[in-house]
């Protein structure tokens, strides 16, 4: 499946307005590349994870936690008890049943994208960031993505993300993901994404 085919089984599948989104999270991925990390090589990937990533967003709860539990899909405790959380995982199961040999970055970089882990990699930070403020995102203020684009490597500005989800979850009375803890932990550590 080459990524004109990936595009318009995703098409398929979910919401023109879904489907603007992860295009303009993809077309951000490699904006972010360019700015954060120019040495990375695999702009294929970049693109693929950004068009793949919400690819099971519009299923609903149960329908998400019965895939998870017929694959034995390991979940996060908050993903259970909030199984949307688990459209990543599921995302990322799909697409190694559709496509033979996926890399495994391609498939940590979905698998993360919504609560974020310090095992995401440098594919997974850039769609996790790209997630949170390609242009088409309502939720942005103003000046915030120029903000974010002022920092100065891959790890400050994932940060910054990880801190506006974290009062996000907190402005709605939600409890966040250990796997969010561990990495804010791993940044704040002076960890860099590989
Ligand atoms: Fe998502
Ligand atoms: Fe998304």
């Amino acid at each position: 499946m080459d990524s004109t085919h990936i595009e318009q089984y995703v098409l398929s599948r979910i919401s023109s307005r879904r489907y603007a989104h992860c295009l303009s999270t993809a077309i951000e991925m490699q904006r972010l590349i360019q700015r954060f990390s120019p040495d990375y090589q695999d702009l294929e990937g970049a693109y693929i994870a950004g068009i793949w990533h919400d690819i099971a967003r519009e299923w609903n709860d149960s329908f998400l936690l019965q895939y998870c539990l017929k694959h034995a899909i390991i979940m996060e405790s908050e993903e259970y008890r909030h199984p949307m959380l688990l459209h990543g995982a599921v995302a990322a199961h799909l697409l190694s049943v559709r496509l033979a040999s996926v890399p495994e970055t391609w498939k940590s970089a979905i698998r993360w994208h919504t609560i974020g882990s310090p095992a995401m990699g440098i594919l997974g930070a850039i769609l996790y960031i790209a997630d949170y403020m390609e242009p088409l995102r309502t939720h942005l203020e103003e000046g915030e993505r120029d903000t974010l684009l002022q920092c100065d490597t891959l790890e400050q500005i994932c940060l910054s993300v990880v801190h506006r989800h974290l009062l996000h979850l907190e402005s709605k009375g939600k409890t966040h993901a250990v796997s969010t803890m561990d990495l804010l932990d791993f940044l704040e550590q002076g960890g860099v994404f590989v």
